[in-house]
């Protein structure tokens, strides 16, 4: 990777804020605001077509996490993501899905809808921590899915995929996995790990703007599939190219996951995505998260010895970018540290803090040393 010094000018954000909050949402990096600003001057010069650039952005998410351009559909947030691999599931009478109760409430609302008639099962918490026997406990033949984030967004337990797939497949249930809290921090594979749906919107670690998300559907999964909403951008694109008029009287949906889009996207907010993805990209998701993992180390470590709790489970393979420092006074912290432009957040009576991989040690000393005076 470049210099500290080199990345941080990509950041504006570092000459006005501690920013440790990327588990909410992001500023935006230079090199995308100006592909917005850009993409916005040309559409108002010259009019501008986006097509382009939203097909890059596809296979820069593809490539992001191990899959195909063609099984990548645009979506608005990873709530509509999910709620889309909700809705396209049948649920036979006394079926269910499995979750857990450290999910964000758009990994479980949209199965708490009475119309699906699914009976939802929470696998509980351990210490932070969701143990896999738990879970086998938990999937049984009347299992349709398993829905989980894939980093949870209190304490940043990092759940194992592989490990759910195979627990989900053995009793033909699918696999849905939120990635927004762990797309473009930590490397994501779909095909090593058999995910059957992922989504992740691009505003919180992937450093793009609202309104631009990406669903995965696996290549296997997706015709079998009906979408739930349909509309220009459900249909084989190729009628482009052979006719100029619309077939109105067949609805022949794409072969691929483009099937799962609607209308027309917020193009400018996918042109910062692709620029967003790509800049990741260019430094390497493994670095990215070696960084990530530095300076989080730094904080646990600098915490504990102040005498304060940790609900985030610190074992390696648990980990993420989200640590959480457990605290009566959280609120009030939370505004504290705000006062002084270092930007956190108050979930769960503990201080989330989320730092990306251009933040320094010597910010994450900053804060400590505000926390701690401020206990
Ligand atoms: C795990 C998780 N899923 C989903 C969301 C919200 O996603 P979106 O706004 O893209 O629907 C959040 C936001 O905090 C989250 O932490």
């Amino acid at each position: 990777m470049e210099s500290l010094e080199r990345i941080r000018e990509l950041f504006p954000i570092v000459k006005n804020k501690v920013f440790l909050n990327h588990a909410a949402q992001s500023p935006l990096p230079k090199p995308v605001a100006d592909a917005m600003r850009k993409y916005i001057e040309d559409f108002s010069n010259f009019g501008a077509s986006a097509l382009e650039l939203t097909d890059l952005g596809k296979s820069l998410f593809a490539k992001l996490i191990g899959a195909k351009p063609e099984e990548i559909a645009l979506v608005e947030n990873t709530s509509v993501g999910l709620n889309i691999a909700a809705n396209v599931l049948h649920y036979p009478p006394g079926s269910k899905v499995v979750t857990t109760d450290l999910e964000y409430p758009s990994v479980v609302y949209p199965w708490l809808r009475k119309s699906l008639g699914v009976k939802v099962q929470y696998v509980k918490n351990v210490d932070g921590k969701i143990l896999l026997e738990d879970v086998e406990k938990a999937v049984d033949d009347k299992t349709v899915a398993v829905a989980v984030s894939h980093v949870e967004y209190v304490n940043g337990f990092r759940n194992d995929l592989k490990a759910l797939s195979e627990i989900a497949h053995e009793h033909g249930a699918i696999l849905i996995v939120d990635a927004i809290q762990s797309a473009g921090v930590i490397p994501i594979d779909v095909k090593r790990d058999n995910v059957d749906f992922l989504t992740a919107a691009c505003y919180k670690w992937l450093l793009g703007p609202a309104g631009a998300a990406y669903l995965y559907v696996k290549e296997e999964l997706i015709r079998e599939f009906e979408p739930p909403y349909v509309g220009w951008a459900s249909v084989n694109q190729e009628v482009f190219e052979t006719i100029d008029f619309w077939d109105i009287w067949s609805l022949r949906l794409s072969e691929n996951a483009s099937r799962f889009e609607v209308g027309t996207p917020s193009t400018v907010s996918f042109v910062g995505a692709a620029e967003a993805i790509k800049m990741l990209l260019e430094f390497g998701i493994q670095n990215i998260e070696n960084r990530v993992i530095k300076l989080t180390d730094r904080l646990m470590e600098s915490a504990k010895a102040l005498g304060f709790e940790l609900q985030t489970p610190e074992e390696k393979p648990y980990r993420s970018g989200i640590v959480n420092i457990k605290t009566d006074k959280a609120q009030q912290i939370v505004r504290e540290l705000r006062e002084k432009d270092i930007v956190v957040s108050a979930r769960a009576h503990g201080i989330r803090v989320s730092p990306h991989f251009y933040n320094t040690e010597k910010e994450i000393d900053t804060l400590v040393d505000v926390i701690n005076k401020s206990r």
